[in-house]
């Protein structure tokens, strides 16, 4: 049996804190209370630390196949950054090719997930519609713990979908309850205005924005939202970057819609200029949606704080700017979308979010922990610091201060778009299961400890 007691610590929930004990066992809370005094293996004493619960980041690609290129962090080192940043739980997309079996997809991602160091679910993307389709969605939800579908409405000639496969989909989602999300960006003009940047020789990174730009997204959003709303379905925006996009969804709110969004920090805390940066540097950030022109930003905290936004995820689908992203040096067509974050999101929205009074303590534990393991079937096992909870704790310094590099993170990724962000707070322990896997510095992971998490249909 193992036995652990963190003492004196002040535990913040997504609506209280307060001082308290926690005892574990076997990696669940078996006890929350004043001075107790179980016996154990380890004592930790979080005197002048918060305590909450392992964040979870419901948006990671880890090992993906895309744009011809793999991505860099795998499950057993993507986790293990996580891990070192707060994060203890991931939900990772599945992302069959297009005429693949979804099944066969899925038993891809259980072998490349067995590695994993920390618990993991996943979403199924849905990359093409027909009866075997229908039926293996059914098979997710029913059978395999996979409860939320992801559609792409960009990435034309690749996995997009059309508004007919989409409105099947929400449609078979609707019948099983599932949650069904969408990267919103209106893939044909996206095609149509790279095109055009191209034929005008325009290919540096730079143009990356200009070809997806923010009334694209807009667009694609409500027409989701929009969507869902005649087949009458919750639905979650993934990766939401855009006042045009917040506008979208908070209008399907109001209308009584069960409409969800998700931001990631890349978007709160990083402006287009940073598509500038000379010896294509700029590549680095070249993801889709891209990086907003300054004011976007405003937009998204202003959401977050008002719940017209739920959560902050990150979207961590690592390329090294060597290798990789150089691929499209001549075509920024051509650069794997995507970027790192999952070492780096508590601790930015608790610099950023917090220090800065965007949003209080609460919210910050709601917005990265509770939400997300709510809305994707894992609470309160995942998300809460709860008798009968799994053992995924942060004991978080809020004093300390540090600064983000590429030199000294744990993602496996030559480069990092926060490169030179001042932090302040940072997990002292960070407990998985009930083992203290991140120890005042160092990690201590075992591959293969991971979990698969079945989950359940979504809690609204
Ligand atoms: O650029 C991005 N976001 N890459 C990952 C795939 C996606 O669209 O989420
Ligand atoms: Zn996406
Ligand atoms: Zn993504």
């Amino acid at each position: 049996m193992s036995r652990l007691l963190v003492k004196n610590g002040e535990i913040i929930t997504a609506l209280d804190r307060y001082f308290s004990d926690i005892y574990i066992e076997d990696g669940v809370i078996k006890a929350i209370g004043n001075a107790l005094d179980y016996k154990a293996d380890r004592v930790i004493d979080a005197r002048g630390h918060y305590v909450f619960p392992g964040a979870v980041d419901a948006h990671t690609h880890l090992e993906l196949p895309f744009m011809g290129e793999v991505s860099t962090d795998d499950f057993e080192s993507g986790t293990a950054a996580g891990i070192a940043g707060g994060t203890t739980s991931v939900i990772d997309f599945v992302v069959p090719a297009k005429q693949q079996s979804l099944i066969e997809a899925l038993n891809n991602w259980k072998e490349k997930s067995k590695k994993a160091v920390s618990d993991y679910g996943y979403h199924m993307a849905i990359t093409w519609y027909g009866d075997q389709v229908k039926k293996e969605m059914a098979q997710c939800v029913r059978e395999e713990g996979v409860t939320s579908f992801k559609a792409f409405m960009a990435y034309k000639g690749a996995i997009m979908v059309d508004d007919g496969e989409l409105m099947s989909i929400l449609k078979t989602a609707k019948s099983l309850g599932a949650l069904v999300s969408a990267h919103c960006e209106n893939g044909e003009v996206v095609a149509l205005l790279q095109d055009r940047l191209a034929s005008e020789g325009k290919l540096e990174p730079k143009y990356h924005e200009k070809s997806r730009p923010s009334y694209v997204e807009g667009e694609a959003t409500n027409r989701f939202t929009m969507l869902a709303k005649a087949v009458d379905v919750p639905v979650y925006v993934v990766h939401v970057t855009c006042r045009e996009a917040v506008e979208a969804i908070s209008r399907a709110r109001a209308m009584g819609l069960s409409v969800y969004g998700e931001t990631c920090p890349q978007y709160l805390l990083l402006d287009d200029s940073v598509y500038e940066k000379p010896d294509f540097l700029g590549a680095a950030y070249v993801m889709s949606p891209p990086i907003r022109p300054r004011g976007h930003a405003d937009a998204l905290w202003g959401a977050l704080k008002a719940g017209q936004l739920q959560t902050v995820a990150t979207d961590h689908c690592p390329f090294h700017l060597k290798g990789q992203k150089e691929l499209g040096r001549g075509d920024f067509r051509k650069i794997p979308n995507g970027a790192a974050g999952i070492e780096n999101r508590v601790g930015l929205i608790y610099t950023y979010g917090v220090t800065e009074n965007r949003i209080n303590l609460n919210q910050f534990v709601d917005i990265l922990c509770t939400r997300p393991a709510k809305l994707f079937g894992m609470y309160p096992r995942k998300g809460a610091i709860m008798v009968g909870s799994d053992a995924d704790i942060v004991i978080w310094d809020p004093n300390t201060e540090g600064v983000i590099s590429a030199k000294t993170h744990h993602q496996r990724n030559d480069t990092s778009i926060f490169e030179g962000f001042k932090t302040k707070g940072a997990p002292t322990w960070v407990v998985v299961n009930g083992r203290v896997q991140y120890d005042q510095g160092k990690l201590d992971v075992q591959r293969g400890a991971g979990r698969f998490i079945k989950r359940n249909t979504p809690e609204m």
